[in-house]
């Protein structure tokens, strides 16, 4: 570090400037470190933040293959687990399909998210990667110029300057790399125009499947994170505020939504977490604007439905890793020329499948005024119903429910 006489920024460097340390730049960073590229990590949070955050962690065996690769899959293989069923529950009845034995046969690795970055994070130091905690980045700079460079705050509030060959974006959708884009990046946005209210509930799981309930009063859904911790969600009006309802309200609507007098009573506890989310999505496009790359969040954003946020960064920051490897190693830019397009192909089949899962689930608030409800809610009863009798149907939903 070259620390500037008049006190401004000091100055470091690195090849490849990653910004965040979530899935997606904990795995780019092991990837580049073990391709023998200097890079760094400059994480806005303090490390046991980072390490705390709880998230979702239902991998895809693609994600699974990928850490496999790379020899990141021991704590997942460890304390992971397979999982492969839904169930559905509707006014026409329920049915579970065990996409496990469908499709392609391929069931998802239940392992909690936190897990999976806290081995990342580990393997990453033991490799001697660098990371700062606690930096936040303000502004990617000159990133079509010939000084691609990053501006951060350091912990102690002083001015850092990291140069750099190349940025990777990885810090999320309300990151300083989507403010750092150019006027002629185009983010294709998208209002669902439905909210969870998501729970986590300290008690074990209801079902021994993820659960679907289409109800005319809203959406309801159940999902195993343990043994004695189960996260709920509840459609809920745009603008609901999560602390409306108490915690007797809550678990009546539970019941009412999974019709738990016909498939049995929820197990109930002490609801531990709560808060609205909007189902929304985004897509930046492209993903590569002169130096600066983007990947996971920061590339696009899917509504939840159909838990593929995780899986894009992972496979998006192989992607990239792969690129950036090629061009620093081999001064071949063939692969980071590609890497937009071939992220985003993957990207828009994800967005496909959530749009459609999203509308299978849901009653799309506004339809309901418009003389098309009894059509819209007739349509969701048909596909509901195809996909509980049609085989073909039900191969499509396991390859594309499990793919990324
Ligand atoms: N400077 C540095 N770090 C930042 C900044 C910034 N200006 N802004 C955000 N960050 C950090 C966040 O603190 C976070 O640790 O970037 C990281 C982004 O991590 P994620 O939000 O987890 O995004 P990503 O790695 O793309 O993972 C995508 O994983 O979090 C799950 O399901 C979620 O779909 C999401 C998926």
């Amino acid at each position: 570090m070259t620390q500037d006489q008049k006190g401004r920024a000091s100055r470091e460097s690195a090849d490849v400037v990653v910004l965040g340390a979530g899935p997606a730049g904990l795995l780019l960073g092991n990837l580049l470190l073990a391709a023998g590229v200097d890079c760094v990590i400059l994480e806005r949070a303090t490390r046991t933040h980072v390490l705390n955050r709880a998230r979702a962690g239902f991998l895809a065996p693609n994600t699974v293959r990928i850490l496999d690769r790379h020899g990141l899959a021991d704590g997942l293989h460890r304390d992971g687990r397979t999982h492969g069923t839904c169930e559905f529950r509707t006014a026409d009845g329920r049915f579970r399909l065990d996409y496990g034995t469908l499709g392609r046969g391929e069931r998802h690795t239940v392992y909690p998210q936190q897990n999976l970055v806290s081995d990342l994070l580990e393997r990453y130091a033991e490799a001697g990667g660098r990371i700062r905690f606690d930096t936040e980045a303000l502004a990617v700079q000159d990133a079509s110029g010939r000084h691609p460079h990053v501006i951060a705050r350091e912990p102690d509030g002083r001015p850092v300057r990291w140069d750099g060959r190349y940025v990777a974006g990885c810090d999320g959708r309300h990151g300083c790399a989507r403010r750092s884009l150019p006027p002629n990046a185009v983010r294709h946005r998208h209002d669902h125009g439905v909210s969870w209210l998501g729970l986590l509930a300290e008690a074990p799981p209801s079902l021994d499947a993820v659960g679907y309930a289409v109800h005319d009063r809203g959406f309801a859904g159940h999902m195993a994170r343990g043994p004695h911790v189960t996260r709920y969600y509840l459609q809920c009006r745009r603008g609901f505020s999560a602390d409306s309802w108490s915690e007797e309200r809550i678990w009546e609507e539970l019941d009412l939504r999974m019709r738990a007098e016909e498939y049995g009573p929820l197990r109930r506890g002490p609801i531990i977490e709560r808060g609205v989310v909007d189902l929304t999505c985004d897509v930046v496009e492209p993903l590569r604007h002169g130096s600066l790359l983007l990947a996971g969040d920061a590339a696009s954003l899917t509504a939840p439905a159909a838990a593929k946020g995780a899986n894009l960064a992972v496979l998006e920051a192989e992607l990239l890793a792969e690129a950036l490897t090629g061009a620093l190693r081999r001064n071949d830019e063939a692969g980071l020329d590609r890497y937009s397009a071939r992220s985003l192909a993957f990207i828009w089949r994800a967005q496909e499948f959530t749009q459609w899962m999203t509308g299978l689930l849901h009653a799309i608030p506004g339809q309901e005024r418009s003389e098309g409800s009894f059509f819209h809610a007739s349509l969701r009863r048909a596909r509901l119903d195809s996909l509980r009798t049609s085989r073909a149907h039900q191969d499509w939903f396991a390859e594309n429910y499990v793919g990324v």
